[in-house]
């Protein structure tokens, strides 16, 4: 049986989780890639000797070279540093620009067909650095982010209000920092606008710590930043891609006019089937969502300005 094949480049925390996810859904074969020698092997075989207790028959292959991720259909990108406590994730602009312009270069060519997910910080920059080095029309570069802001929305409202996860749906919009977006009128809690079941003041500290979500943990672990919600939020992009599931999800996308913004790589909500990025959902915004928004994609924009100037010294 031929499985989907997925590179994932990075086998630190959120590459390894990827694999182990993917591995299980015995729907995949994954190659992981690192610049550590021995590592991505390691956890490779490791994860390959799970494969009897757990049931599947994914081959996982661990590298530390490119030959072996020749045609595959999905390359998720995590290489690079993460954020330690204090750190913005915008101060891992540079050194992740190289590292992920350099994956890009090695990845590209050898599967010349495949849909690009990145995950690396700063996200959206990340994303646009993987459209340019590329050259991959917009529907097959994507940036995961808005999964797994909505899902730490998701969770918080859960919490608070002692209802399951499955009752509650959110789209956390904008970029992946600390002025994204997220969408109250639209988030509902079995069908209830949510605005119905928490006061203003519980709202907004729920809103806060959403956006503060990921330095939260950041804080907690000291060493390095969440990993077991990224991973599955990049798993269900992989599988609403891979199942053709046309699922619409917060991704990072190439704006060309949707919300107003031009050449600009933004969380936006995001029809995801076979052929990527197959639409972006324009959902109708109050004066004061529209003005967040556009707040978020300027950080966005001088950002990814900063990266073309890097990538054009680099050239
Ligand atoms: P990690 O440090 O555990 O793993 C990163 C791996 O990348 C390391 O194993 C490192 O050796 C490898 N690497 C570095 N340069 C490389 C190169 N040139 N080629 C191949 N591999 C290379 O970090 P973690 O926790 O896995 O995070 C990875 C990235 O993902 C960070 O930038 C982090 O900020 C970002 N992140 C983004 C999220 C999002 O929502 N978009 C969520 C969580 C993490
Ligand atoms: C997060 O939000 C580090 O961006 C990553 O957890």
């Amino acid at each position: 049986m031929r499985r989907v094949k997925v590179t994932v480049v990075g086998a630190g925390n959120v590459g390894g989780s990827i694999a182990q996810r993917l591995a299980e859904k015995n729907w995949y074969d994954v190659v992981l890639v690192d610049i550590v020698e021995g590592m991505p092997q390691g956890k490779a075989l490791d994860l390959l000797e799970a494969g009897p207790v757990c049931s599947y028959d994914s081959l996982v292959t661990g590298t530390n070279h490119y030959e072996e991720t020749k045609d595959s259909d999905i390359v998720v990108i995590t290489s690079g540093i993460p954020r330690r406590p204090g750190m913005s994730r915008d101060e891992l602009l540079e050194t992740n620009t190289r590292i992920v312009s350099s994956v890009v270069r090695e990845t590209a060519h050898r599967s010349p067909q495949a849909i690009f997910i990145l995950v690396s910080n700063p996200l959206d920059a990340m994303t646009f650095v993987a459209h340019k080095v590329s050259g991959f029309p917009k529907h097959r570069v994507l940036g995961m982010a808005g999964v797994l802001d909505s899902a730490r929305f998701r969770a918080f409202i859960a919490e608070a209000l002692q209802i399951s996860v499955e009752n509650i749906h959110a789209m956390v919009l904008g970029g992946h920092g600390d002025s994204m977006v997220p969408l109250i009128r639209y988030t509902t809690v079995a069908g209830r606008p949510l605005h119905e079941w928490l006061s203003p003041e519980k709202l907004d500290a729920l809103i806060k710590r959403t956006r503060e979500g990921g330095a939260e943990i950041v804080n907690l672990l000291k060493t390095g930043s969440a990993y077991y919600a990224p991973a599955a939020s990049v798993v269900e992009m992989v599988e609403a891609i891979t199942k053709d599931q046309k699922k619409i999800l917060p991704c990072a996308a190439l704006c060309e006019g949707e919300y107003g913004y031009h050449n600009l790589f933004l969380g936006v909500p995001v029809k995801l089937g076979v052929g990527g990025a197959e639409a972006i959902i324009e959902y109708a915004l109050t004066d004061q969502e529209k003005s967040a928004l556009d707040a978020s994609a300027k950080a966005v924009k001088d950002l990814c300005a900063q990266v073309e100037d890097m990538l054009k010294k680099a050239s």
